[in-house]
């Protein structure tokens, strides 16, 4: 909507984990090193965490890309509230196998196959779970008995995880013993911190197409560090937001005022949050608004 106003080619703060805006943080940078460091090192199992919004489905998409330009074979499940019989439908109809996708055995027996032959042409398959601390358990106890399928070169099929830290939990937990035996690479994702949130807002707005902004104040920024203390999903709510409120304002120049009206509207809560309002009002007084803390 304001994309003409102030320049842009396209929306700088979509919600979507689009990798074209991605902004290379050392530790996104490391995730994805270590993505694909585990995926080639045909080990077995590799396990990202995050806070929400943090950039996991990010990184698992940048994952995606790589694989596609090298034309790994793989199987993407995002949607994890999943029985068995589903999550094997789902694992076949990715990967394309030719069976009866309702039955167990068929899909086991297809995917034995593809991973026998993509193995003989020097390749490895990778199955890559989103969301993954919501999976039952039988659902767990199936993926680790398909991270047991190796011939003598290593593990036929390279399982990426990715979820919340329950996950972490979840996989401490004494019956998958198993599983966290055969992890070879585990490793979470931070929020940025304050420095990292002005280069990561800078990068945003200049692959949206402008590399040398002036929207943004030092001030702001710093204030949108705090308040949504440096989860990318938050920060960029808050800009698309900001944006939206300059532009309905007519000016090219976001400030802390128009900030604390979009926080009052996404009824943000953040540390410190009371002593920053009260000292905006003339009565002192404070509005509640303690129903939506970054990280939720
Ligand atoms: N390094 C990054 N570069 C660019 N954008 C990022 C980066 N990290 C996160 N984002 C942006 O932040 C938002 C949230 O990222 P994403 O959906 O990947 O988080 P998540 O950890 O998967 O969240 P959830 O726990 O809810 O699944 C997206 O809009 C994404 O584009
Ligand atoms: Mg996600």
């Amino acid at each position: 909507m304001y994309n003409a106003f102030f320049g842009f080619d396209e929306n700088p703060f979509s919600l979507s984990p689009d990798p074209a805006f991605l902004y290379r943080s050392q530790q996104h940078e490391e995730a994805l090193a270590n993505l694909i460091y585990g995926v080639q090192s045909r080990k077995g199992f590799i396990v990202l965490t995050g806070e929400v919004g943090t950039g996991k489905t990010t990184m698992l998409e940048c994952l995606r890309d790589y694989l596609d330009a090298q034309r790994i074979e793989f199987a993407f499940v995002f949607n994890s509230r999943l029985t068995p019989k589903q999550f094997f439908e789902l694992v076949a109809y990715d990967l394309d196998l030719r069976c009866d996708r309702t039955s167990k055995t068929e899909v086991l027996i297809a995917l034995n196959d593809l991973l026998l032959q993509q193995a003989h042409q020097g390749r490895t398959t990778v199955l890559i779970v989103d969301e993954a601390h919501n999976l039952d358990w039988e659902v767990l106890e199936e993926i680790r008995m398909l991270g047991n399928l190796e011939n003598r070169r290593g593990k036929l099929i390279q399982i990426v995880l990715a979820g919340q830290p329950e996950l972490d939990r979840k996989l401490d937990a004494p019956n998958l013993r198993q599983l966290k035996q055969r992890i070879v690479l585990r490793f979470s994702i931070e929020p940025f911190t304050e420095e990292q949130t002005t280069e990561y807002i800078t990068s945003r707005l200049a692959k949206a197409g402008l590399p040398e902004q002036a929207v943004f104040t030092g001030d702001v920024l710093s204030e949108i560090h705090l308040r949504s203390q440096g989860i990318p999903r938050v920060i960029n709510a808050m800009c698309d937001n900001l944006l939206l409120t300059a532009f309905a304002m007519e000016t090219r120049i976001a400030t802390v005022e128009m900030l604390d009206e979009v926080c009052l509207d996404m009824r943000l809560e953040w540390p410190g949050a009371r002593r920053v309002r009260g000292r905006g009002r003339s009565t002192g007084e404070y509005e509640d608004v303690s129903t939506y803390t970054p990280g939720d």
